[in-house]
């Protein structure tokens, strides 16, 4: 193999630059060029690319965002969109695929699989939610963000006695809202998976408020089935004691510098991607378990889902009393 392209796409996630930077000078070092494929999907049907150098990725490790950029693209969903995107990979002579991305981002590298395509896919979202890797790159950073904004966001709410409702990332998963619960020491946590009623939550302010506590916090993943606004009037309707306030945190969520794990994780991923790549794997995506970065076929990742341990929804419930 002496052609090979990356790209990033879907959701962007602090670490994509860090696992852009490793393909490159992996791939390098091994004498193999490298097209660098500007918004995803789209940019690879519109021939958007060029080989990268090494200097092109110099300085970009510690960087937010991804310097390829990203895109969602629905032509790219067709069988017709995935002939032309074929085509421009033949026309480049490219010969194999690495795509960074969340989950929709690794159905389109397994779609390109199917089409002959050597490919190997690279797990990145904030929300955490792919199946055959323990963490994905930039979870750690987009958890570490919300606790910095839990940690701050209590401080305020112990002053005045307040209860805040604080709504994270995860369209489908609520791993940022359960971590970032346990770990911000939040009261209530409300996640897709396991999702408790308006009642409920009411409840357990009530409780809180009972309990002699000086603020109530509760951390609700934004793919609950009902509205955080919904909920704040549904709470100051029921009077909990506490006063509400309601703080969406939104795309602060995806932005910032990678932390030490995500650049750990994303460099090794990233390595780890144009070694397989290479040494003829395809249809894989590399994923972390334990120590260990492992290859899972796409298949499998695309088919199942992440699920959180229960062990955890009993944790935060136990040392949130
Ligand atoms: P993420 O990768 O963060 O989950 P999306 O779900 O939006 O983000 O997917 C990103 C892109 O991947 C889509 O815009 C589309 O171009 C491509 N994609 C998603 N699902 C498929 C699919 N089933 N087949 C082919 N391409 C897909
Ligand atoms: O997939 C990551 C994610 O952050 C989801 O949690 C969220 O619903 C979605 O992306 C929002 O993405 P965008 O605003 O780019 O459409």
């Amino acid at each position: 193999m002496k052609r090979i392209a990356v790209m990033t796409s879907g959701g962007d996630a602090p670490g994509m630059n860090a696992a852009i930077r490793a393909v490159v000078r992996t791939a390098l070092e091994r004498k193999v060029e490298v097209y660098g494929i500007r918004q995803a999907y789209a940019g690879l049907l519109n021939g958007d690319m060029s080989l990268m150098t090494s200097r092109e990725v110099s300085g970009i490790l510690q960087r937010g965002g991804t310097i390829l950029q990203t895109a969602r693209n629905e032509e790219f969903k067709t069988a017709q969109g995935q002939m032309k995107a074929l085509r421009r990979i033949n026309e480049k002579g490219i010969e194999g695929v690495i795509v960074i991305g969340g989950d929709g981002s690794l159905r389109g590298a397994l779609a390109l699989k199917k089409l002959g395509v050597p490919v190997i896919g690279v797990p990145a979202s904030i929300d955490n939610d792919i199946w055959g890797t323990n963490m994905s790159i930039g979870v750690d950073t987009a958890l570490n963000t919300i606790l910095d904004a839990l940690d701050r966001l209590r401080d305020t709410a112990t002053s005045h006695n307040r209860a805040f409702v604080i709504e994270v990332m995860g369209r489908n998963s609520g791993y940022l809202a359960l971590m970032g619960g346990i770990l911000g020491g939040a009261e209530v946590i409300i996640t897709p998976e396991k999702e408790i009623s308006m009642e409920e939550v009411a409840k357990q302010m009530e409780d809180a408020y009972v309990r002699g506590k000086s603020h109530a916090i509760a951390v609700i993943a934004e793919g609950a089935s009902y509205r955080t606004t919904e909920l704040v009037s549904f709470l100051n309707e029921r009077h909990t004691g506490f006063e509400i306030r309601l703080t969406i945190l939104g795309h602060i969520q995806r932005g910032g510098s990678p932390t030490a794990f995500d650049r750990l994780l994303a460099t090794r991923m990233g390595r780890s991607a144009v070694e397989r790549l290479l040494a003829g794997e395809t249809g894989m995506m590399v994923g972390l378990d334990g120590r260990e970065i492992v290859t899972h076929p796409l298949e499998d990742v695309i088919a199942k889902t992440r699920e959180i341990s229960e062990n955890y929804y009993e944790m935060a419930w136990e040392l949130s009393r």
